[in-house]
């Protein structure tokens, strides 16, 4: 049942590139013309009439909201809040008339994402639910529905959900953004060529496999390690962190990288291993002098960056190249190396990566 994989969480890693095409298939027009979200019951009025957007989950389905948000922004140019579905619920949310709500859940079935979702229902806000499984209590109880075709995930550790969640959101953004106006023609159809590559990317992303393998053993006496990047790399080091701490037990932070300095620079000594994000260009220089900053520390690097920018290789001591794609969309290549990077640091410490301590697949109690 595991395809010949040790673990069902390499087998799910491996599988994101059909998961991400399985996810876009019947939703992009083969003419690249625009998106076809049959599933979601909006009319063109509503699509345009949103003026607020909350976007609720846990775990790494709220790290995918985080992605959700710099893109709806980016395109759509929808205000977009994402909020912790533990927290959310407990206090006492504004919405517009015309807010709409988005909840991730894999399972569909996390009791506070459900929660969320039902007090959002109660003041009357429609919800969009993002969800693996179709007859999940989210899929049953939202407004509109949109699937992500992963598959169903064993592992505790969520991968090919996460990078099939952050497509739907991709497909919601240009959505928006056609039909309201923000994006013409020839920027859609831009957008949905370089969609269409992603899983084709994942695949390739898919071979850096030996290299983290290696940077793994890195992990086996580490007992902190750091996650930076800007931007969008912000929140890919995010989930980065999670899934490290998750089945390798070693503590991990990720940062804002700018950040860095008002405090936490203070645990970076001799020899601590830091991950460098840096797939957007606008933000490059300015992650990169942040490199620069933990280095000095005597922190060991290593750089993500997209394939051809040699000039990485100058400030970190090892680099993961990235295949190229429109910045907003680097987040599903950049998260692979991290989550082939958790996974052998797991193996590495002798840890059950499928289950770890703790931790259940389905979080149904509050
Ligand atoms: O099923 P859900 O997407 O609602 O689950 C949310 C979180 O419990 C989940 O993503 C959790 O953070 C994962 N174990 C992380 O790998």
């Amino acid at each position: 049942e595991r395809g010949g994989y040790p673990h069902f969480m390499l087998k799910e890693i491996h599988e994101q590139p059909k998961a991400v095409r399985d996810t876009l298939r019947g939703r992009v027009a083969e003419d690249l013309s625009g998106v076809t979200l049959d599933e979601i019951g909006f009319d063109e009025a509503f699509t345009k009439s949103v003026d607020r957007i909350h976007i609720i989950a846990c775990g790494t389905s709220w790290h995918a909201g985080l992605v959700g948000k710099a893109v709806i922004e980016q395109y759509a140019r929808i205000p977009v809040d994402v909020e912790i579905a533990s927290e959310y619920r407990y206090r006492n949310p504004i919405y517009t008339p015309n807010t709409l709500a988005i909840v991730i859940s894999q399972s569909g079935e996390t009791a506070d994402t459900l929660a969320a979702m039902r007090e959002m229902q109660s003041k009357g806000v429609r919800v969009l639910a993002i969800t693996n499984v179709v007859g999940s209590s989210a899929a049953r109880e939202a407004d509109d529905v949109i699937v992500t075709w992963a598959g169903p995930e064993i592992a505790v550790a969520s991968t090919k959900a996460y990078t099939t969640q952050i497509t739907a959101l991709y497909l919601l953004a240009i959505h928006f953004a056609h039909v309201r106006g923000n994006l013409n023609d020839a920027g859609v159809h831009e957008l949905l060529e370089a969609l269409a590559a992603l899983p084709q990317l994942a695949e390739q992303v898919l071979d850096t496999a030996p290299q983290l393998k290696s940077f793994a053993r890195r992990y086996v006496e580490a007992t902190d390690t750091f996650f930076i990047g800007r931007g969008i790399d912000y929140a890919v080091a995010l989930e980065g962190a999670l899934k490290l701490k998750e089945i390798s037990y070693i503590h991990a932070e990720a940062y804002a990288a700018g950040e860095l300095k008002h405090g936490t620079l203070a645990l970076i000594t001799d020899g601590v291993p830091v991950i460098g994000i840096a797939t957007q260009p606008d933000l490059y220089e300015k992650t990169v002098s942040n490199i620069v900053e933990v280095k000095a520390r005597g922190a060991f690097v290593l750089g993500m960056t997209w394939v051809g920018n040699d000039d990485l290789e100058k400030t970190v001591d090892e680099v993961i190249y990235l295949p190229k794609t429109l910045p907003a969309l680097a987040p599903i290549a950049a998260v692979i190396p991290l989550q082939l990077l958790a996974y052998y640091a797991a193996v590495a410490r002798g840890n059950d990566v499928d289950k770890p301590r703790n931790l259940a697949k389905s979080v149904t109690v509050e």
